[in-house]
């Protein structure tokens, strides 16, 4: 799979988490579904701050909309771990919207703006090299996260 693909098959699963959350006004049903979010939101960022944003960077078009895009997921980590600690159910729903509405822009400027400009950029063996490279973190990644959350 390819670097794009691999990272827009991600996108999707992250929407498709929100969609539930949207479809249900159950607490504990957002409670469960936000740990699964920030464990795919953590994954995410991971392997595009490691691997694809460095990769990508050199090229001029692409260095501000990196820079712009490290600190969007700067603050997605803050309200992750603000999340992670907001007790009051209405607090942690009003949150949870932010992130989402948050996480959909940053989304829509990889894929509308950033994806395009990558694709006239890299060649494609060089996309299916980030691909797989990712591929191959993200298990690494995922496994140490087991660990530490148990
Ligand atoms: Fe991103
Ligand atoms: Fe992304």
């Amino acid at each position: 799979m390819n670097a794009i693909e691999l990272l827009k098959n991600d996108h999707d699963k992250v929407e498709e988490l929100f969609e539930k959350v949207k479809a249900t006004e159950e607490e504990t049903a957002h409670r469960q579904l936000f740990v699964k979010i920030k464990e795919e939101l953590e994954t995410h960022t991971h392997i595009e701050e490691t691997i694809f944003y460095p990769a990508i960077k050199e090229n001029e078009e692409l260095t501000d909309m990196v820079l712009e895009a490290l600190e969007e997921h700067q603050q997605a980590k803050t309200l992750l771990e603000d999340l992670s600690d907001t007790t009051d159910g209405k607090q942690f729903d009003a949150k949870l919207k932010v992130l989402m509405e948050d996480v959909e822009h940053h989304v829509e400027e990889e894929e509308d703006e950033m994806f395009p400009e990558v694709e006239s950029t890299l060649d494609s063996s060089e996309l299916e090299e980030l691909g797989r490279q990712m591929e191959a973190e993200k298990q690494d990644f995922k496994k140490s996260y087991m660990t530490q959350t148990g």
